[in-house]
């Protein structure tokens, strides 16, 4: 192996430690965010998607679980919430507590969001030759890719009425 491709491979390596510690940190916020909306909001039109949420609360939770047990893996450690920024505005709690779809989309913009991440978690542990964390990353992709499709189906239903 040349000098030159070891460093592209350290790069990578390294790439892909900061990629899982913010999607560890993504996930973190998605249950928050999720958490908090799945109590806020009111009505009897609200109780699908409320429990929905909190199905998918645990979910992630799960995700966040599993990307810290990964980094410990590689030698590096899941962050604390000194290293946290928010980012999720349209998933922040609606000013009419009735405003089921304005949770929706919140949620769609999150599910989008994550699936980039894992995306381009896969393409960086293929490049860094580290199948388990690609295994990983494909298979919360899938799960984040199942959350999207529940919530399109739901806006869906709650656009038309
Ligand atoms: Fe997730
Ligand atoms: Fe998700």
């Amino acid at each position: 192996m040349t000098e030159h491709n070891y460093t592209i491979v350290t790069t990578s390596a390294d790439e892909l430690i900061e990629v899982l510690k913010s999607a560890y940190m993504e996930e973190l916020e998605t249950v928050m965010n999720y958490r908090t909306n799945s109590i806020v909001l009111d009505g009897v039109r609200a109780q699908e998607i409320k429990e929905s949420l909190e199905a998918d609360t645990q979910e992630e939770l799960t995700h966040a679980g599993r990307l810290g047990r990964r980094l410990k893996q590689l030698d590096a450690s899941p962050p604390g919430s000194a290293a946290f920024t928010a980012s999720q505005e349209s998933l922040q709690p609606p000013e009419d507590s009735t405003d089921v779809l304005a949770v929706i989309r919140g949620v769609l913009d999150a599910e989008e969001d994550a699936i980039a991440t894992y995306r381009r978690l896969v393409n960086l542990a293929d490049e860094a030759d580290d199948p388990v964390t690609e295994d990983l990353a494909v298979e919360i992709l899938g799960d984040e890719e199942a959350h999207r499709t529940e919530f399109r189906g739901f806006e869906k239903e709650y656009s038309d009425s």
